[in-house]
């Protein structure tokens, strides 16, 4: 079995958990003693996490969602409450990047990557949120991204546009939960090695885009989870409404 850690008897869901930063902060909730629901639209990826999970004596199962889908996303809490109790944390990951410039993008692809990347993030906000105010407060943690903080390197207007948006409806989340005993608060990366970025850019450009970074390298997805895990600790407590920018020194303002 799991050694105690800091999230044990605690109730996770990650979306977007199948592959990259999802499946890292997955997998360090589990590591840490929580009880992961992994959800992601790859219902083959979560599935397979899950079972390597619990083959390491953790607390984990997999579960296909389309987080746009309201039904689906309450199908999910349901899922999660029954499982372990309740929810006490919700990491808003799952994300997709589009890389049209403004005059190529079409009205479709605008609504698919608002629909991802913001309404997902409502709706399963939403929709965790009885049962965090049943369980006396919770954690909510968003991915957010340098993109919205300032403009994207590899997506387009409507990636920057939706993680601004993200940013906003944390920060109103934070004001508004903050008596249900709930937090929320963003992490904003740079470029993460993942399969998004690297999809994002050849082997030229991805070097062009190190040499940009001050710390000279990508960031791995473990590091992501660990400043997410810790926003969702105990020790976080007092942090609320605030967005954490980890990127490698590449945007250094006040
Ligand atoms: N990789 C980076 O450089 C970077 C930087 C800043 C922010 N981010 C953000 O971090 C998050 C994760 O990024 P990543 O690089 O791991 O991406 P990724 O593309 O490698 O993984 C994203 C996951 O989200 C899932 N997903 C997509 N649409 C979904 C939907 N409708 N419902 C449920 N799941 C869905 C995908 O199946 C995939 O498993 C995203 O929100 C992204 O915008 C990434």
């Amino acid at each position: 079995m799991a050694e105690r850690g800091r999230f044990d008897g605690r109730g996770v869901i990650v979306t977007g958990a199948g592959q990259g930063i999802g499946r890292a902060i997955a997998e360090r909730f589990a590591r840490d003693g929580g009880g992961v629901l992994a959800a992601d639209l790859n219902g083959d990826a979560v599935e397979t996490l899950a079972s390597e999970l619990r083959s390491a004596g953790l607390r984990a199962i997999g579960y296909h969602v389309d987080v746009t889908d309201p039904a689906a996303v309450r199908g999910m809490v349901a899922r999660a409450v029954a499982e372990f109790g309740g929810v006490d944390v919700l990491v808003n990951n799952a994300g997709v990047l589009r890389q049209s410039k403004i005059m190529a993008t079409t009205p479709e692809e605008w609504d698919l990557v608002m629909a991802v990347n913001v309404k997902g993030v409502f709706l399963c906000s939403q929709a965790v949120h009885d049962s965090m105010v049943a369980r006396g407060g919770g954690r909510i943690v968003h991915m957010a991204s340098l993109a919205g903080r300032a403009t994207s390197t590899l997506g387009g207007a409507h990636y920057s546009t939706s993680k601004a948006a993200v940013l906003g409806l944390m920060r109103h989340m934070a004001r508004e939960w903050a008596r249900d005993g709930i937090t929320s608060n963003a992490v904003s990366p740079g470029m993460v090695d993942t399969p998004m970025a690297r999809s994002g850019a050849d082997a030229t450009r991805m070097a062009e885009i190190v040499a940009d970074i001050p710390l000279r390298r990508l960031a791995e997805p473990s590091e992501i989870a660990n400043l997410v895990c810790f926003l969702a600790s105990d020790e976080a407590a007092y942090i609320t409404g605030a967005s954490v920018d980890i990127h490698g020194g590449e945007l250094i303002i006040a």
